[in-house]
Parts: structure tokens; C-alpha cells; sequence
């Protein structure tokens, strides 16, 4: 009694985040192909499960009770007679739901499979490695993978977190984003600008002392350009920066022609890059700015800092 229960709670949370679709896969019974190959199962939700181990979909022959685990609706699968099979391939619901964690490419491509799905960790592709990596999939658009956060709330740790700022972290730590003491290295973050397509950086940064939130995105031709460290230092952020609407920050409210996007040339990191003279900085390096200085009145070094790459 106990296990029906059990399977029918199952069947139901598949059947909220599945559709089916009956589907005649094309077979082969050529060995060397990259084909599925079958096993038995009882059941469709069996079936998605042991898919969802290998981060695949799943494809049910009902007639023969055999499953097979595909990693897209061409893959062909594998039969002795060579004819082609009738089944139901198993994909997410794209109308809601928990987005079923099958790898994908980038959080962009998380969003567009799941439009409706929540902010999370989600099996993504970066820079050819399958990692854990959190995807915020609601603010401006979703799609953001990512990449910092220091969450930086006990002064007297100063040394303690200028390492966590220095050091280079993995791509393989990325799942370890949420313990706010986690910058990727920035040597994985150029080669996304330059190999894998990404084209906006999203910072978001907060001060206890003034209190104020800084939110910003850089987009364009220059942005791409000095993420991929081709041009080092622009100067003016007029039509490269923009804020979002719970944006509080000073640097919002300032000229934009006067804010520099990059600040210098020995910066080892290259994605905290808003700059404003003497009065207003972000940057994460040998201090900690967010919207003011250390030249600031009052001036400490607490407060949070997030970054994003889409
Ligand atoms: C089997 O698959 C391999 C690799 O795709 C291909 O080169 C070969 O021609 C195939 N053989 C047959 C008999 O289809
Ligand atoms: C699959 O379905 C088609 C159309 O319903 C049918 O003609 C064909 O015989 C079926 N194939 C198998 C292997 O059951
Ligand atoms: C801050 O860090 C110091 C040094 O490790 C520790 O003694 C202190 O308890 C911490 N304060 C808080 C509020 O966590
Ligand atoms: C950042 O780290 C803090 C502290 O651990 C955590 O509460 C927060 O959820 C994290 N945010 C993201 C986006 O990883």
C-alpha cells in the first residue's frame, strides 16, 4: 500500500513537469552508432527517472516495456530488427513547474526551456565542464549565470576575504556560489566572452554603511571587447551601463560620460569595473567599494557583492 502511494505522488509531480509525445524513433542496428540503447522498465515515470540520472529524456516503448535515454528527439535509438519504433519521448513542461534538471548549455538556455521556473542551481556546460551552477532566471530578462558573490559582513575578516577575492576559483566550486565567498576565475570568465557567446555582466552591490544598492548591467560592443581584455579601459559608460529599478546607488544619478568602465591595468579581475574618479568605485581587490571610496566619510568595508554573466 505503502509503495503505490509512494509511485502514484511520483506520477504526479512527473506528470506536472513532463509532457509526452508519441514519437516513432528512427532505430539502428549499427553498433558503432551513437544510438540509446534500451532497458526494461515498468512503467513511463520509471523510465523519466532513470533518465534524469544521466541528465537525459526519456523515451518509452510501451509495447515492449524498454526505455530508452536520449539527449535529444533525433538521437536514434538501438534495435536488433532495424524498424523504426513507436514510443512517447518525455520533455519538460514548458508551461511551468520545476524545470527538470537535464544539462544544458547556459542559464539561457534554462530560461528558454523553462520560462516560468524558479532562480537556482541548474546542470549547465561552462567552458566544456558539467557543473552545478545557479542560474538567476527573473531579474531583467533571467538568463544570468552566476559568477561572484561575496557576501562580506564581519570587518575584522578583511584578510580572510581579500583571499576569497584572489583567489582563482574553479569552475568545478561553482555550486559553492551560495556560501558568499566565491569569485570564478577570471581567466574562465574571458574565455565566455570570447568562446562561449556571453555579452553582458550584471553587478549588483550593496554597502551597510551608506546603505544604498548599486544594480547595473554592461551590454554592448565595448563591454564584450574589455571582458575579452582586447580593450583594457573605456572611458564614459554612457550607452554601455544601465541600472535596474531597485537601484539606489549615487552612480546612477551621475553623469554617465564621467564613469569609466575597468579602472587600471593591474586589476586581475575583470568584471567589477565601475569607476568615478576618487568618489565612487566598485571594485573588489585590495578594498572593498561599492558606490563610495575608501577616501568616503565613514568609509567600511561590509557589504555584498554579486555578479553575473549572461
Ligand atoms: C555504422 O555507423 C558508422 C558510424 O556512424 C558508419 O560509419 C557506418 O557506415 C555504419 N554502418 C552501417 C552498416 O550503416
Ligand atoms: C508504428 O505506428 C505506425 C502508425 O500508427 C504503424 O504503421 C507501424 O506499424 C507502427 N510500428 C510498430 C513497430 O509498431
Ligand atoms: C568576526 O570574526 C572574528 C574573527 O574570526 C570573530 O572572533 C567574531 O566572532 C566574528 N564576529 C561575528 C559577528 O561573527
Ligand atoms: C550569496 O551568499 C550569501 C551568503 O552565503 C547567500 O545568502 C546568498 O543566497 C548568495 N546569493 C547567491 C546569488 O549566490
Amino acid at each position: 500500500m505503502k509503495i503505490y502511494i509512494f509511485l502514484t505522488q511520483i506520477t504526479l509531480v512527473y506528470s506536472q513537469w513532463f509532457v509526452g509525445e508519441e514519437k516513432q524513433q528512427t532505430t539502428t542496428s549499427n553498433h558503432t552508432e551513437d544510438a540509446s540503447k534500451p532497458f526494461p522498465v515498468v512503467s513511463p515515470v520509471e523510465c523519466i527517472l532513470e533518465c534524469q540520472k544521466v541528465l537525459t529524456y526519456g523515451y518509452f516503448v510501451d509495447t515492449t516495456k524498454t526505455c530508452f535515454c536520449m539527449k535529444n528527439k533525433d538521437q536514434k535509438i538501438f534495435s536488433i530488427e532495424d524498424e523504426n519504433l513507436n514510443g512517447t519521448f518525455y520533455q519538460q513542461d514548458q508551461q511551468g513547474g520545476v524545470c527538470p534538471d537535464i544539462q544544458r548549455k547556459s542559464c539561457r538556455k534554462v530560461k528558454e526551456d523553462c520560462p516560468t521556473s524558479p532562480s537556482g542551481f541548474y546542470h549547465i556546460e561552462i567552458d566544456g565542464q558539467i557543473v552545478k551552477a545557479f542560474c538567476d532566471l527573473e531579474v531583467e530578462g533571467g538568463g544570468w549565470l552566476g559568477i561572484a558573490n561575496i557576501t562580506f559582513n564581519n570587518a575584522s575578516l578583511m584578510q580572510t576575504y581579500l583571499g576569497y577575492v584572489n583567489n582563482e576559483a574553479p569552475v568545478s566550486d561553482l555550486q559553492n556560489i551560495g556560501d558568499g565567498k566565491f569569485m570564478l576565475d577570471a581567466q574562465v570568465v574571458k574565455r565566455l566572452f570570447t568562446e562561449h557567446g556571453y555579452t553582458e555582466v550584471r553587478g549588483k552591490c550593496f554597502k551597510n554603511w551608506h546603505g544604498r544598492t548599486l544594480h547595473f548591467i554592461l551590454f554592448g560592443e565595448e563591454t564584450v571587447k574589455y571582458m575579452r581584455k582586447e580593450e583594457m579601459t573605456t572611458h564614459g559608460s554612457c550607452q554601455k551601463a544601465r541600472y535596474l529599478s531597485d537601484d539606489t546607488s549615487y552612480m546612477a544619478r551621475t553623469d554617465c560620460s564621467t564613469i569609466r568602465i575597468g579602472y587600471g591595468l593591474s586589476h586581475p579581475y575583470h568584471y567589477h569595473l565601475l569607476w568615478k574618479a576618487v568618489t565612487y568605485q566598485v571594485m573588489l581587490d585590495n578594498r572593498f567599494a561599492c558606490d563610495d571610496s575608501h577616501f568616503s566619510n565613514a568609509f567600511t568595508n561590509t557589504g555584498y557583492w554579486l555578479f553575473f554573466v549572461r
